[in-house]
């Protein structure tokens, strides 16, 4: 069989593009928060930040665009992200790192990310939720 020519192949996606753009990324920021704040599963989770959301929201949204390889709102205002330094002010341990990527796939889930790039998002996550564990336990 003969290789396909380039024009032939799928053309190469952004997860940004997979997912379904700006708007999707804004229900799921949305979602995430939302479900931060109503499921007793987050309660340590939600522990960990402050009595308000909203510019946590603003931010993760911000970062996510670019993050999934859309437009770079987040570096383009704030710069170099620099997560873990940003963290230091939080305690996150084992179980605000689980939490995170439970809470984000159950976000992901619900505002209907397909399943493939749910998996590896979730994986992708879970690494730099870990990487940002500041305390022991
Ligand atoms: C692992 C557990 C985590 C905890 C407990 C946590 C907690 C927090 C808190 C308390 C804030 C401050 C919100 C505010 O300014 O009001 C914050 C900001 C933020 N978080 Fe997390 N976070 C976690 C994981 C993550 C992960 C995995 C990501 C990215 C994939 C992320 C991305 C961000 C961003 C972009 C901001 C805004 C930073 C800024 O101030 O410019 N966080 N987080």
């Amino acid at each position: 069989m003969q290789e396909p020519t380039p024009s032939e192949q799928a053309p190469v996606q952004t997860p940004f593009e997979w997912i379904g753009g700006e708007d999707r990324v804004k229900a799921l920021t949305e979602r995430f928060y939302d479900l931060m704040d109503l499921e007793p599963a987050y309660t340590e989770l939600r522990a960990a930040h402050g009595s308000d959301l909203d510019q946590a929201r603003q931010k993760l949204f911000w970062f996510l665009c670019g993050w999934l390889g859309g437009p770079n709102y987040y570096t383009d205002q704030f710069g170099h992200p620099r997560l873990r330094m940003r963290h230091m002010p939080f305690a996150i341990g084992i179980q605000e790192r689980d939490q995170w990527v439970a809470c984000m796939d159950q976000a992901m889930t619900e505002t209907g990310v397909d399943d493939t790039l749910r998996t590896r998002l979730r994986e992708s996550f879970f690494g730099t939720a870990d990487w940002m564990r500041n305390k022991g336990i």
